[in-house]
């Protein structure tokens, strides 16, 4: 299935949790905002397009959980829980961008039936667009690679992390699509392990040949000569950084001193380019996450601890940004963007 999507018999929505995987495969439902946010927090659905698609179905949900009377009430109820899901997870643009694409499509309804109807035409649109999306970028970013090439990748910016496909991934299924030997480096990602979990599961599943490292080796193999490209997904992408999952900004350094292309695969929805790097708020998340291993207790209890979840690369060293429209170029002109949304 989907990684996210609704259920139309009892009008929840459905997930993969993946705080799961790779050791169990198993769909959960959420039937309140409650859960969903619960589900956004803990990391059972994320990834920024997945969470463009949580956004919305989010705002869908809660149309269709409200028992008010009254269309302005349920207009009241969904804006709340816009707000409630939106301040979940600060970072990534999308899960705001879907939340409020929603709202406004509820706008037009003139009946509390036509408030629900729209709010989940929208979000099936926004799961659907997504899908389409992913494949068009995962085709312009296949003219990118060679057969035979090696690809470094930060995260799991894959079919888990989206509706479907993938982004960064994406653009690795549509060149294998394609009949290229593209084979994969995937860093494990501390501290959640989104790499090793999700990044490797997903490819061993579509078989493409994929070698898990640390992300301390990056700087090795890169030296050494194993890696033609490096291509990550994006949370945020402002008028001067990509926000992506802590430890991207560091393998952007290794890879232009090595002269090693380094591309951003994102949807346009990821754009914020009015925004500008010291503005975007960077989620802190617990200090467990650097304490414990699962249940394993693997530092002091009492240890200081600093855990970012996301990093800023400064667009100086990106190559390019693969996007639906096309792939962009320094310099990446907001006139550009604008012009091709
Ligand atoms: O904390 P996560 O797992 O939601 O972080 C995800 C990432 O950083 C991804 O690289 C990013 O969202 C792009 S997904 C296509």
């Amino acid at each position: 299935m989907r990684t996210i999507d609704w259920d139309y018999e009892k009008n929840n929505i459905i997930m993969i949790d993946q705080t799961l995987l790779p050791v169990e495969y198993r769909v959960i439902e959420c039937s309140s905002i409650d859960s969903l946010c619960e589900a956004i927090i803990s990391l059972r659905v994320r990834g920024a397009p997945a969470l463009g698609a949580a956004g919305g179905f989010g705002v869908a949900l809660a149309a269709f959980k409200c028992n008010a009377s009254s269309l302005d009430a349920i207009i009241k109820n969904i804006e709340n829980a816009g707000k409630t899901l939106i301040a979940t997870r600060p970072t990534a643009v999308n899960l705001s961008w879907g939340v409020k694409r929603v709202i406004r499509a509820v706008e037009d309804a003139r009946n509390i039936k036509e408030a629900k109807m729209f709010a989940l035409d929208e979000a099936k649109e926004i799961a659907d667009e997504d899908v389409k999306k992913n494949m068009q970028l995962g085709e312009y970013g296949a003219s990118l690679l060679e057969d035979g090439d090696t690809v470094m990748t930060h995260c799991n910016a894959g079919r888990l992390a989206c509706v479907d496909w993938g982004t960064a991934l994406g653009v690795i299924r549509s060149a294998r699509a394609e009949g290229k030997d593209i084979k994969v480096i995937s860093c494990e990602t501390r501290p959640l392990n989104q790499g090793s979990r999700l990044t490797a599961w997903e490819l061993m599943e579509d078989k493409i040949p994929v070698t898990l490292i640390t992300d301390s080796m990056s700087g090795h193999v890169m030296r050494k000569g194993m890696v033609d490209k490096v291509i990550v997904g994006a949370d945020r992408i402002t008028h001067d950084a990509v926000f992506n999952k802590i430890g991207t900004y560091t393998h952007s350094i290794v890879a232009k001193e090595h002269g090693i292309p380094f591309y951003v695969a994102a949807p346009v929805s990821t754009f914020d380019f009015e925004m500008f790097e010291d503005e975007v708020e960077i989620e802190i998340r617990k200090p467990e996450e650097l304490r414990f291993f699962g249940n394993r207790q693997i530092a002091p209890l009492d240890v200081d601890v600093y855990n970012p979840a996301f990093d800023a690369t400064p667009m100086e060293n990106v190559t390019g940004i693969i996007t639906e429209n096309g792939i962009y170029y320094p310099p990446f002109l907001i006139e550009e963007v604008k012009i091709r949304v």
